[in-house]
Parts: C-alpha cells; sequence; structure tokens
C-alpha cells in the first residue's frame, strides 16, 4: 500500500508532450511529478504523449518522487483511453492519477472502479493507486467535501486557479494575484479555506496550484507563503527555479521545527510522574498544555516529513533532592 502522506510541497508539472522535461524531471527536487495529459498538451499530441509517459514511467529514474499522471476530465472523450493505457501500460510504475475538473463525488466513484478493474485484470495489487482530485470550478467546490469522502484512494485535493477563476468569472487575467479593483482581503481566501476543511475534515493533503508567472519568483513565494501559512500541504511548481522555495516554504523553518519538538519533549515529561503528571506547565515564557502538543505535533511531523535535524535537545530539570535534616 502506499504511503499517502508522503511529503508533497512541491508538485512540478510536466508536459506528457515534451520527453525532453519527461527526462530532466529525473534530477530535480521535487517532491512528486505530474506528467500531463490535459491542459499543457495539445489535443493532436493527446496520444503521442501517453506513449511519452508510459515509457518514461517504465524506464525509471523518479522512483523517489510521487508519480502522478493527469488525465482529462470526464466531460472530455480521452479519459477513459488515459486511464487505459497510462495503468495498463505502467501501473506498476505509476502513483497516482490526478483528475481535474471533478465536480462531483460521482466522478471519482467512476475512476476509482475503472483503476480497480485495471488493477485486477493486470494482477496488481487492488487499491494502490491514488487519486488526487482537482477543484477547478464552483460546483466542485460546493461538493468538495463529498469528493474528499468518495474513496479511500484520495489522497489531495487541489485547487486549480486557472479554471477556477474562468469559472466564476473572476475579473483578472493572472493567477494568484488579486483581481484589479479588489482593495479588500483576499479574493481566494474562501476557496482555499473551503478546499482546506475538507481536506482536513477527511485526512487529504491540501494543495495549491500554479502560479504562472514563472520569472517572478517573489510573486510565487509570496502567494505560496499565504497558501503555506493557512495550512496548505505544497503547491505546483511550473519551473525549476520554484521547486527549492516550495520546498522551503512548505517545510516549518527552523526555528520553529526546533521549538515543536522541545514542547512535546517538554510536554512528554511534564505528564509523566517523573514530571509530576501536570497537564499544563510553563515552558520558557509560555504556557503549554494538550492543545500545545497538538500543534507541536502538526509542525514536527511536517518537520520529519521533510528531513529535518533538530538543533536542540531537551534536558529535564534535576531532581532536588532534600538535604538531610532539612
Ligand atoms: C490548474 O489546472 C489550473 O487550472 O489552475
Ligand atoms: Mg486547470
Amino acid at each position: 500500500m502506499n504511503d499517502r502522506n508522503r511529503p508533497r510541497r512541491s508538485n512540478l508539472a510536466v508536459p506528457g508532450s515534451s520527453v525532453k522535461m519527461l527526462e530532466k524531471a529525473k534530477g530535480l527536487a521535487a517532491d512528486q511529478v505530474f506528467m500531463d495529459l490535459e491542459d499543457a498538451v495539445a489535443p493532436m499530441a493527446k496520444a503521442d504523449a501517453r506513449k511519452n509517459i508510459v515509457a518514461a514511467l517504465n524506464e525509471g529514474g523518479y522512483e523517489n518522487k510521487i508519480r502522478a499522471v493527469r488525465v482529462n476530465d470526464w466531460t472530455t472523450e480521452w479519459t477513459f483511453t488515459d486511464v487505459l493505457e497510462i495503468v495498463g501500460g505502467a501501473g506498476a510504475n505509476l502513483d497516482c492519477i490526478m483528475l481535474p475538473k471533478v465536480q462531483t463525488a460521482e466522478q471519482i466513484v467512476a475512476l476509482d472502479l475503472l483503476l480497480t478493474q485495471l488493477e485486477k485484470s493486470n494482477g496488481f495489487e487492488v487499491g494502490r493507486i491514488g487519486i488526487e482530485a482537482q477543484i477547478e470550478n464552483a460546483m466542485g467546490l460546493i461538493n468538495v467535501d463529498a469528493i474528499a469522502a468518495a474513496s479511500p484512494r484520495v489522497e489531495s485535493i487541489i485547487f486549480g486557479p486557472a479554471d477556477f477563476m474562468a469559472s466564476i468569472n473572476m475579473k483578472s487575467l493572472v493567477v494568484g494575484e488579486q483581481p484589479p479593483g479588489y482593495d479588500t482581503g483576499d479574493a481566494y481566501h474562501y476557496i482555499l479555506m473551503r478546499i482546506l476543511m475538507a481536506a482536513r475534515a477527511f485526512d487529504k493533503h491540501a494543495i495549491d496550484g500554479p502560479y504562472l508567472a514563472i520569472k517572478d519568483l517573489e510573486g510565487y513565494r509570496r502567494v505560496a507563503g499565504r497558501s503555506a501559512a493557512l495550512g496548505f500541504d505544497g503547491k505546483w511548481v511550473l519551473h525549476p527555479d520554484q521547486i527549492a522555495a516550495a520546498n522551503e516554504i512548505f517545510s516549518p523553518r527552523q526555528e520553529d521545527y526546533d521549538e515543536a519538538e522541545m514542547i512535546l519533549d517538554a510536554y512528554d515529561y511534564a505528564t509523566s510522574s517523573a514530571g509530576g503528571a501536570k497537564g499544563a506547565v510553563m515552558l520558557g515564557d509560555s504556557m503549554i498544555d494538550e492543545a500545545s502538543r497538538k500543534m507541536a505535533l502538526v509542525v514536527a511531523a511536517k518537520g520529519r516529513a521533510a528531513g529535518m535535524n533538530r538543533t536542540t535537545t531537551f534536558t529535564p530539570p534535576t531532581p532536588t533532592t532534600p538535604k538531610a535534616g532539612a
């Protein structure tokens, strides 16, 4: 069975039509690579792109990354053949199918059933291939809870800002930036939070989509920083330069990771009999309790998954022995 919780800080998009980019992706430090058959591939190039992807997956070189393929959405004529050819041709070397423009739970169930058929007929472990669901329009967003809950195969819920902006008639052509005229708050806040709630309620990853101005690394960092601050697990990267930024922004800062591990150790000690079986204690200038432990666990888990090392250690206070005769 897949580890559905492997880090997905950076999700590298690679057009399936480019053999060169499929090759280049192998050496890049992204947590996930997704090979595209959808919007980055022209209709006439889709059949060849399927073949390129099957060949690339079988050739290997992506084993330290999550390997996903984005098929075309269920309203097109390509979805069935996409899944058939990719899973039939390279199912053993594939971790997830990404389904774009998901609108209903039934669309996830349909993909789940098709995957089960293909796993059975090819002799693969049933249920191993995961699903990543892209939310890209209003219908998808209002059904996002049911979409997240539709199958145990669902690993992540992904915001697709470009299609989403188009689908709700947002007055902007710049993905990720605030629409001109909207001079208060963040126009994406509701959408991001809605996706995050569904992901957290059903224990899925929440992933932010692309930032298209690939030369503007500062802009990427700003937009990624917002979804990371809310609690998202990662973001798409369209260019190798965005990878290091995503890996950094979706990992805890070193001082936060150290602090989280410290809280866990200190609270563990405080609640033990050696520490006096206390439920609330001081750590430095702050009080910590069970809720602090839960918050620390989130940060520590992300840091551990990212392979971080702590730079501090917790030393329990030396017990004071009462002096004889005192
Ligand atoms: C990604 O697919 C997007 O539409 O933003
Ligand atoms: Mg899209």
